[in-house]
């Protein structure tokens, strides 16, 4: 006879934290989200760590280069999409590992042939007004010329004048060579009075730009997270099909860590692609695994050599894999299981793998439940699409800004492969949706304010750093009047608050 766990399958919203006692100590400055990612034997100090605990989606919509080096810079990881060809993600990894604090890659690119109108198009998209002129519209082709906003009057201009006819070209442009320091750069750019220094290589390939604005930049950003070389740290995402030809082209490119991206990771073919990484690289690369939601998924996967193991099944914004599929669980009853499954296996083991949990945060405070819940760090994708830094549109919808976000279960997101999947396209069914989300403005304004919230609520609950936290926290469930009362309620509301549930 079938199983019936006792207990419903239990999400955050459910739950609250119940404050413990908060010495004097307690104050959000104090408090270190430093948190481990990889496994480590008791008494090591673990290979990575991450010094906030939040890693970005594996998806088309969320995680490129660009958004690799701006979570970084707060102190996080990426994993860049793994749904594209070997060559182009590699290629990401590349420019995310290329890039030095202050050196930017350049994200808004066009062609000599572009006109005016697809400056505008462009700087609308992505918020930025420095456009590069390359010779074939890429971030690293030749460099011919730039355009910013001095450079064209939109009421006195045609908008099919052709960027060449108002660009700065090349022969006028004050560059820096590939090598030069941040403050030879930075010396450059006050002495000619611009804003921005493209940097080219010996062939006047664009490889940077350095911007005035970012000067300061190493001084904002004091938890960024980089490598021995002081490069950003990256991650990818890979398959179980591919990985014999994508993890070495990984590795060439520079990537720090991987994860093996499926929605249901309890599977031979996991065991499979962990042991041939084992096989041919040892314990060199760390590689996640999952996702699972219960303890023998856990476990099946600490015992085949995952470094860190993800979970959740069902529960991300834009997932239809539970209406699907009839698979998964809420995520908080995911959490506390497998949370005590590491726990246990430590105990027995003396080895300590982390958790992610990965979907389903839509509030600040759902990061600090998965945290208090045991979560070692946390995967998020629809929020980080919302912000500048994400690869994805930015449109006007009714009024508001918003940015695309699909779900890598969608068909927009199998596209890229659908020549060699196999088998009759027609009978394929979607995991996940095309969606939008409210635009939201850029990382680092919104992950400081995330992470304030959380190192605020770990006070209150006497907490110092997230190990403590896994300890102390007291959670209750909460009932369904009780969520009412828990937001605004019995007002008449001004204005539609987006931090309240009334305004959601
Ligand atoms: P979110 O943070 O709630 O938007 O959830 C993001 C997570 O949803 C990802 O990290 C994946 O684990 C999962 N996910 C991404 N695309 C799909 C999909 O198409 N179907 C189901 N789950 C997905």
């Amino acid at each position: 006879m079938a199983t019936v766990l006792k207990e419903p399958s239990r999400t955050f919203n459910e739950y609250l934290l119940i404050p413990g006692y908060s010495g004097m100590d307690a104050r959000p400055e104090n408090v270190s989200l430093r948190t481990p990612v990889v496994r480590f034997r008791k008494g090591e100090e673990p290979a990575l760590s991450m010094n906030i605990p939040l890693t970005s989606a594996v998806m088309q919509a969320v995680s490129d280069d660009n958004m690799a080096v701006a979570l970084a810079k707060e102190g996080g990881i990426s994993f860049i999409f793994g749904s594209q060809s070997v060559e182009s993600q590699a290629a990401m990894v590349r420019r995310a590992k290329r890039s030095k604090a202050g050196f930017v890659p350049s994200d808004s690119n066009l062609r000599p042939d572009a006109t005016l109108q697809d400056v505008l198009d462009l700087k609308a998209e992505k918020g930025h007004s420095t456009i590069a002129i390359t010779e074939d519209g890429t971030a690293d082709g030749k460099l011919l010329g730039i355009v910013t906003s001095k450079d064209y009057r939109v009421s006195r201009m045609d908008p099919a004048t052709k960027v060449t006819e108002f660009m700065t070209p090349f022969d006028k442009m004050v560059y820096g060579r590939d090598g030069i320091t941040l403050s030879e750069a930075n010396d450059l750019i006050w002495d000619n009075k611009v804003n921005q220094l493209p940097i080219i290589d010996d062939n006047q390939r664009l490889t940077a730009f350095v911007f005035r604005k970012d000067y300061d930049s190493h001084k904002e950003h004091p938890l960024e997270l980089l490598d021995a070389d002081k490069r950003y740290i990256v991650g990818a995402g890979i398959n179980t099909r591919d990985y014999e030809e994508r993890v070495p082209a990984l590795i060439d490119a520079g990537v720090d860590i991987l994860t093996i991206d499926s929605s249901e990771g309890y599977s031979e073919w996991q065991a499979v692609t962990l042991k041939w990484i084992r096989d041919n690289y040892g314990d060199k690369v760390k590689v996640g695994a999952g996702n699972v939601v219960d303890a023998d998924g856990f476990n099946f996967l600490a015992d085949c050599g995952a470094d860190f193991i993800k979970i959740g099944i069902g529960g991300g914004s834009i997932c239809i894999t539970r209406e699907q599929k009839g698979i998964g669980r809420g995520q908080a009853s995911a959490v506390l299981e497998v949370a005590q499954a590491r726990d246990e296996y430590f105990k027995k083991t003396g080895v300590y793998i982390p958790i992610c949990s990965d979907g389903g945060i839509v509030y600040d405070y759902h990061m600090t439940l998965a945290l208090a819940m045991g979560a070692d760090f946390i995967m998020l994708g629809r929020y980080f699409a919302r912000f500048d830094e994400s690869p994805s549109a930015k449109l006007m919808v009714n009024g508001s800004y918003v940015k695309e976000y699909w779900g890598e279960g969608s068909a927009r997101a199998r596209n890229w492969q659908r020549y060699d999947m196999g088998g009759d396209a027609k009978l394929k069914f979607e995991e996940g949706v095309d969606s939008y989300v409210p635009y939201a403005g850029s990382l680092h304004d919104n992950v400081q304010m995330s992470l304030n919230k959380v190192r605020s609520t770990m006070c209150n609950c006497g907490s110092l750093n997230i190990q403590d936290f896994h300890k102390n926290a007291k959670l209750t469930l909460v009932s369904a009047v009780s969520i009412v009362e828990g937001g605004a309620h019995d007002v008449i509301l001004k204005e539609v608050n987006s931090n309240s549930s009334n305004g959601r």
